[in-house]
């Protein structure tokens, strides 16, 4: 027998191998059912509307799925939202610009939420001061006051957020459609968030370009790598012992776990085919955008990063109705040292006004809807 017969036979016997070891182990490299049971709603039994309200807004993008959020149900009637500190970035978010915009999807949410019960929000930003700019403390980002109140209306936007995701797939070559750029801009239209979106080839191609580098030096920097590779979850029972953090789920990256070809160690290692799958990946993710949305508020204080995060999250809420894929590239935003140059030059090449900050960079196309992102129960987010 010639040896790429023999070749061949023992391909085929390793794909029947791990056919067999599959439908023994099946599950093991997929997303559990616990881990992603908050994206059929609310439990039935839940009385209290704003447990109610909140099992809708744990559903909110955040940064790195962290979920930094800390909720104090003690003051009957009220909300407090705090951050879980224990739960920051500290080296790609070194001064929790990203935490705080992932609080304002948090509260966008829940007033929706609440709207839809029939029960006004009224949301008080930083009721007892805001945080200093460098660093994030103990008080409150907001209290959210719910009342019953028949005048209020249901945010038609509220239909999506069962159905949003973040869409880290490689998008289809396909532009943008005219429809489909103007039908986003009424999400976030009037306050002090200001969109502004490029479908045009050329500002495309510098954008996909400047994500690119952007991605090259975040993976090539190893502490900021690391804090990723610290959440990331791979398969099954990783990803349901924390229920946060970066999900990888498939036979192929569980499968290098398990035989420990795939390790922490080895995921920062150039040289590993695990990091250079990841280079890869998000160079795909910024060649493959066909368009891009972008959000700018003139400061930068902890009022404008929460009411960026609740503009940014209507933004998707809109994209999703759309059927547009969806998908923040963060990594040129962010404020540590390496990232500088390539910031100046996006912000200078974007004409943004200087003094001006650039809350979110998403990258927008087409690309069949993942599942969903695990959430932890929503009992933990819950002060004792
Ligand atoms: C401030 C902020 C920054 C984010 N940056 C990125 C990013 O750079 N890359 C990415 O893949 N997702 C990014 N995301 C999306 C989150 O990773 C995502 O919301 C989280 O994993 C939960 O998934 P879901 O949005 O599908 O529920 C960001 C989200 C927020 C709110």
């Amino acid at each position: 027998m010639d040896t790429s017969r023999r070749g061949f036979i023992r391909v085929l016997g390793t794909g029947a191998a791990i056919g067999a070891a599959g439908t023994m182990l099946g599950g093991c490299w997929d997303m559990p059912d616990r881990a992603v049971e908050g994206w059929s709603g609310p439990a039935a039994d839940l009385q209290d509307p704003r447990v109610k309200a909140l099992a809708f807004a744990i559903l909110a993008p955040n940064p790195h799925n962290r979920q930094a959020w800390s909720v104090d149900l003690s003051h009957s009637g009220e909300i407090l939202l705090h951050v879980d500190r224990t739960r920051l970035l500290p080296e790609t978010d070194p001064f929790s610009r990203q935490i705080m915009i992932g609080h304002g999807t948090f509260i966008e949410l829940l007033a929706m939420a609440a709207a839809a019960q029939g029960q006004r929000a009224d949301v008080t930003l930083f009721p007892e001061g805001s945080f200093a700019a460098e660093t994030v403390d103990a008080r409150p980002v907001a209290s959210v006051r719910m009342t019953r109140d028949d005048s209020v209306r249901r945010d038609p936007l509220f239909d999506q957020v069962l159905k949003r995701r973040t869409n880290r797939e490689a998008f289809a070559e396909r532009s943008l459609s005219a429809a489909h750029v103007a039908g986003l801009a009424p999400a976030v239209a009037g306050g002090r968030v200001r969109l502004a979106m490029a479908s045009e080839a050329e500002p495309v191609a510098f954008l996909r370009r400047i994500a690119e580098e952007a991605w090259d030096i975040e993976i090539m920097t190893p502490r900021t790598f690391q804090e990723s590779i610290d959440v990331t979850r791979i398969g099954a029972a990783e990803i349901g012992r924390h229920r946060d953090g970066i999900s990888v789920t498939g036979f192929m990256p569980w499968f290098g776990k398990a035989v420990g070809m795939v390790t922490p160690e080895s995921m920062l290692d150039p040289s590993s085919m695990g990091f250079r799958i990841g280079l890869e990946m998000g160079r795909t993710h910024a060649r493959s955008a066909a368009a891009f949305a972008w959000l700018t508020t003139a400061g930068n204080d902890r009022v404008d990063q929460v009411e960026a995060g609740r503009a940014y999250v209507r933004l998707h809420l809109q994209a999703t109705a759309l059927g547009i894929a969806f998908h923040p590239m963060s990594q040129a935003l962010q404020e540590y040292p390496e990232m500088q140059t390539a910031q100046q030059r996006l912000l200078e090449t974007l004409r943004v006004p200087h003094g001006e900050t650039m809350q979110m960079l998403v990258r927008l196309g087409y690309a069949e809807a993942p599942g969903p992102s695990p959430r932890r129960p929503l009992q933990t987010f819950l002060r004792a």
